[in-house]
């Protein structure tokens, strides 16, 4: 859908901010690769990221909504609360990952030239696949171990044709809004430098700069 339909003073009206759903996994999917093209995830596959995806939808660590114009998926925003949100990722998927990555390394070249610095998350799904969880003991202190973190918005997209339009803005509004709603003070994510339209769009949209690195610039916003 072209964005003549829909402009920037009727977007708020016309568009709808959700949890994200099994039945939009698909398409978030879709809408990932289109969006990632220079990021490793957007060139690991449909299978890769429909399972990834999958985490986001009734986890109680981790959340997903998506921005829907007439039904179609037009933006998503993926989070967490957890500090290590992939263990059941890795733990549960982990021959399947295993397969998906190394057909994808012959597949693709942007896997061969990027998987070293990825290395790191082998050690991680190592680490999930032997781990046992810690059993906590009553839902109070897992509602304590769970406001002294930080969620962290890890991916936003907004789909080309519905960019400028406000939609970022509105699904970073409904994730603040939940968290804060769930006694969480600060919320955070990290953008990588030369993504100067993610920076622009996250200091406009209220998220101040806390560090930066070559390769990382790392935001927080006050809730
Ligand atoms: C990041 C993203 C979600 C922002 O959504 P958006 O609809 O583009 O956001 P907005 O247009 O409201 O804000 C972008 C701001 O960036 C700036 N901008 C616009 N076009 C730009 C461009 N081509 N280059 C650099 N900055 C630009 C403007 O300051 C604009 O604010 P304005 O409305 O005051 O002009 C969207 O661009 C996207 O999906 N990008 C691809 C995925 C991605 O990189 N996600 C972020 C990962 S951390």
């Amino acid at each position: 859908m072209p964005n003549n339909s829909l402009n920037y003073h009727n977007c708020k009206c016309n568009i709808d901010v959700m949890h994200l759903q099994s039945q939009d996994i698909p398409l978030v999917a879709r809408l990932y690769k289109r969006s990632f093209q220079n990021h490793f995830l957007g060139h690991m596959g449909h299978k890769f990221l429909t399972l990834f995806i999958s985490e986001f939808v009734n986890s109680d660590a981790n959340s997903g909504y998506v921005a829907k114009y007439r039904n179609e998926v037009i933006g998503f925003v993926l989070a967490t609360t957890s500090d290590n949100p992939f263990r059941e990722f890795y733990r549960d998927n982990f021959m399947t990952l295993v397969y998906l990555t190394i057909s994808r390394f012959f597949k693709d070249s942007f896997i061969r030239s990027h998987i070293t610095k990825r290395l790191g998350h082998v050690h991680v799904a190592l680490k999930a696949l032997f781990s046992f969880s810690v059993r906590v003991r009553d839902s109070r202190e897992k509602q304590e171990i769970c406001l002294s973190r930080q969620p962290r918005l890890l991916a936003l997209a907004v789909d080309r044709s519905y960019r400028g339009l406000g939609v970022a803005n509105e699904l970073t509004a409904e994730f603040c809004r939940e968290m804060k709603e769930l006694g969480f003070k600060k919320v955070g994510l990290s953008a990588l430098p030369w993504n100067q339209r993610a920076i622009s769009f996250y200091i406009k949209d209220g998220w101040e700069k806390e560090e930066a690195s070559e390769t990382s610039i790392s935001f927080s916003r006050l809730l």
